[in-house]
């Protein structure tokens, strides 16, 4: 049985359907994120399990039981949001034992627990200064630990991270994934940087307006996306469209400007096709009896550990690819293309 079960979610603000049958579940100890991009209904989502809103359909369940009755401040959750401010007047400590306060535990009980959820997000030695007096990192995690001391059965996040700088962002995100698996605690995660949600996550959601487009671990959802919504939004992406499908046991024979191949994809796909290639799919070929497409170097940026290099075809298509550092390429280049047919994946085609 799931720890969370969310079912086909509804709710409307007015006339918009902000979500239109929301659909999600996270086993007891996962972090599940949502990711999409502004307005799709993450936040709406998060509000509904957090008991802020009210939906006007579906279920949300915790162990088996429904909880939509319950009042927000009688589900036993944490929640940590962007704009959570910490109170100014009162100190670190102060702000991480305010629940612990309200709830009337005993003193030496409280102060165990305050410094159990510091050293768990690494404050210690800042308890008695004020929000004021620490960094936007810090009052972050003052936060985490505000909702972690009270010991929740789910843990709630929307963009924790996002009023911070990038380096500071990644340090934080780590914090929070290694307190989430310490502690064991579910959890639901808001973001909509895709990078983020890749490398946090046991399960992402990617939203579209108002609905679940793929539910699936990181790397499903990056490999075998169900559309093109999803591979464009969880990574770089390249798009070809198939002149002929054929089912074949195990996936499909296809044809992509004038070559055929034979690769895996969605299944149920029967006439129009676009085939997804990553960039790792994509490299260049050292003779070009090996490639599939003979382009022209348009761009290439150097990236450290790799270039980045788009090949303009002869179509006018463009294809984007990783190519080692030290490779001698230049723009201009004439350069042949090589497909690692394992590496693609065929979804079907929207229809504009
Ligand atoms: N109180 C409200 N009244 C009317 N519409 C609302 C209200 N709150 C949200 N919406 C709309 O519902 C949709 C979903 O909003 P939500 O806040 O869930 O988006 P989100 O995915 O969290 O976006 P963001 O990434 O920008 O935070 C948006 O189109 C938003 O404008
Ligand atoms: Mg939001």
């Amino acid at each position: 049985m799931a720890a969370v079960e969310v079912r086909d979610l509804r709710k409307r603000y007015g006339s918009f359907l902000a979500l239109d049958g929301v659909s999600l579940t996270a086993q007891t100890g996962q972090l599940v994120t949502l990711l999409g991009p502004s307005g799709c209904g993450k936040s709406t989502t998060l509000r509904c399990l957090a008991g802020f809103l009210d939906p006007d359909g579906g279920s949300i369940s915790i162990d088996g039981s429904d909880i939509l009755g319950v009042p927000a401040n009688r589900r036993g959750f944490g929640v940590v949001f962007q704009n959570y401010a910490l109170f100014p007047h009162m100190t670190v400590a102060g702000n991480i034992g305010y629940g612990l306060k309200l709830q009337k535990r005993p003193k030496t009980e409280m102060a165990e627990r305050i410094a159990d959820a510091m050293r768990l997000v690494r404050l210690q030695g800042l308890e008695d200064r004020y929000p004021r007096q620490i960094s936007g990192g810090q009052q972050q995690r003052v936060a985490l630990a505000r909702a972690l001391v009270l010991r929740p059965r789910l843990l709630l996040l929307d963009e924790p991270l996002a009023n911070l700088d990038a380096r500071l962002r990644d340090e934080v995100r780590w914090l929070i994934r290694d307190v989430q698996q310490e502690s064991g605690i579910t959890a639901f995660y808001v973001t909509h940087d895709q990078s983020e949600a890749m490398a946090m996550s046991d399960m992402v959601a990617v939203m579209k307006e108002g609905r679940v487009a793929q539910f699936a671990t990181p790397r499903e959802i990056y490999q075998k996306p169900v559309e093109r919504y999803v591979a464009d939004f969880t990574g770089e992406a390249n798009f070809l469209s198939c002149t002929r499908v054929a089912p074949v046991a195990g996936g499909y024979d296809i044809e992509v400007a004038g070559a055929h191949l034979r690769v895996a994809g969605v299944p149920g796909i029967r006439d129009r096709a676009e085939l997804l290639l990553r960039p790792e799919a994509l490299s260049i070929a050292p003779d070009t009896g090996q490639a599939l497409f003979q382009g022209r170097v348009e761009k290439l940026a150097f990236l450290g550990a790799s270039q980045h290099c788009e090949v303009r075809l002869p179509d006018g298509g463009a294809l984007k690819l990783a190519v080692q550092a030290n490779r001698p390429v230049g723009v201009g280049d004439q350069a042949g293309i090589r497909i690692d047919s394992e590496h693609a994946w065929l979804m079907p085609e929207v229809r504009q």
